[in-house]
């Protein structure tokens, strides 16, 4: 199982360019299932998320390829593809869920193993099936696998009305992509507006879809007969420009994100800029500079275009060495606080009551052997590691894996002593 070997109290300086979003990455490879015409997307991250998602398209009989060094990958989804995602392939990954609407849409049935839990809570899939017969499609669960299939007589979804019982990110995506194709249309009145469901929208559209109002709560999709292929450029990850932009803050120094977009992380930024860094956006770059100890900053997470939940862990482990104490209030998951006990062995004062930590900023952590958890505690732990005093290790670092694409090399390109330990 690899570690990261990680030295603390160097200053971060340099350039390191920010790759394709893997929220964006995972439910467009997944759109790709809405056309038998070869459909390609340039800038998919390397990661272990997107690995798994490949996977368990060529198991139902996608044919995909990669292309070049700059994350190129095409995809064709015969008719004769077999609809079924097996829970082997299922229980690594959750949002392998966005199989379900592409392939109900194409092929009028699919069998999707559930999710089952994950580290950060028991992320239930309920407001995806509730929306999904609300199109028409019967959708029993049994034998651990969300079976589901279009009513005798009918061949197409129909637009519906979806209200969800709260904002889903993956949930607002199978909708979009489920309605693409069905007949009539669909309204989605409490929609995510993360910058990945615009992302999707514009990929649909490029195929044929018919979409007005992505990235508010509001979208309206005039299902057609048929899409047909195209070639997306996945957006900039927000979530890894937002952890490097905590580390450099973490760390003091002068770096500058190629690709960053600026415009995606306002909640992000105005909290680093309040606890005292420095930030310059300008057209596809993001320039953050910072020395000394920094004010800890007190947020809570809310949906887009709120503080996001996945830089939670991350921007506390920046409060950890801030002066002043901070309170962090994570509203979207039930325990993702999982982070903390390792940042406490790391000599970090952090008191947590359910949805609320407490953090006492110190001037300094001690370096220690820590575990991921999941994978952004995974990042916030490395930040950590970065400022700690000595040598820190970080366990069970596949966490990482799944979701940053050679972040050790980055790191060490801005000036980190950081190394992968097999
Ligand atoms: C997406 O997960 C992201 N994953 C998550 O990023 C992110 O943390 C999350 O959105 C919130 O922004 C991908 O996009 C692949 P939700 P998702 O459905 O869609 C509850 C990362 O680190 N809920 O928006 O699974 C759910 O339990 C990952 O990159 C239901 O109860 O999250 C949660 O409390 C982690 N029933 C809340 O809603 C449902 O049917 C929001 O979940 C669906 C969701």
């Amino acid at each position: 199982m690899d570690k990261l070997r990680i030295t603390g109290g160097r200053p971060l300086n340099g350039e390191v360019t920010i790759s394709g979003a893997k929220n964006a990455a995972l439910p467009e490879i997944c759109a790709s299932l809405l056309t038998a015409d070869p459909v390609y997307l340039n800038n998919v991250p390397r990661l272990r998320d997107v690995a798994t998602m490949r996977l368990l398209l060529d198991n139902m009989g996608v044919q995909t390829e990669t292309h070049g060094e700059r994350g190129g990958m095409s995809f064709v989804a015969p008719d004769s593809l077999n609809p079924e995602a097996p829970y082997e392939l299922v229980k690594t990954m959750r949002a392998s869920v966005l199989v379900l609407g592409p392939l109900l849409a194409r092929f009028g049935r699919a069998k999707v193993s559930l999710p089952g839990g994950c580290a950060i809570g028991s992320r239930p899939v309920d407001q995806h099936i509730k929306g999904l017969q609300a199109m028409g499609a019967e959708i029993v669960v049994e034998h651990g696998y969300m079976v589901a299939q279009l009513p005798q007589g009918r061949s197409r979804l129909k637009g519906a009305r979806i209200a969800t019982d709260m904002v889903t990110v993956t949930g607002t995506e199978n909708f979009l992509m489920a309605a693409a194709l069905a007949e009539g249309e669909t309204v989605l009145e409490n929609a995510a507006q993360e910058p990945e469901i615009p992302d999707l929208a514009e990929m649909l559209i490029a195929m044929g879809a018919k979409i007005e109002g992505h990235g508010t709560s509001r979208i309206h999709i005039q299902g057609v007969d048929r899409l047909h292929g195209c070639t997306h450029q996945v957006v900039a990850d927000r979530i890894e420009a937002g952890t490097f932009l905590c580390a450099v803050a973490a760390t003091g120094g002068d770096v500058v994100l190629r690709h960053g977009r600026a415009d995606h992380l306002d909640a992000v930024i105005d909290k680093l800029r309040d606890a005292g860094a420095e930030i310059e956006a300008g057209d596809g770059f993001i320039r953050v500079r910072a020395s000394g100890r920094l004010k800890a900053q007190s947020f809570r997470t809310t949906e887009y275009p709120g503080f996001p939940t996945d830089m939670q862990a991350q921007f506390m482990a920046l409060n950890c060495i801030a002066t002043g104490t901070s309170k962090v209030t994570e509203t979207i998951f039930e325990n993702r606080f999982m982070h903390v006990n390792e940042l406490v062995r790391l000599g970090a004062k952090i008191q947590t009551d359910g949805k609320v930590a407490v953090i006492e900023g110190i001037d300094r952590l001690q370096g220690a052997t820590v575990m991921a958890t999941d994978l952004r505690a995974s990042a916030s732990l490395v930040i950590a590691g970065l400022v700690a005093e000595g040598e820190t290790i970080v366990d069970r670092i596949y966490h990482l894996d799944r979701g940053y694409d050679q972040m050790e090399a980055k790191l060490r390109g801005i000036g980190a002593d950081i190394e992968r330990i097999k």
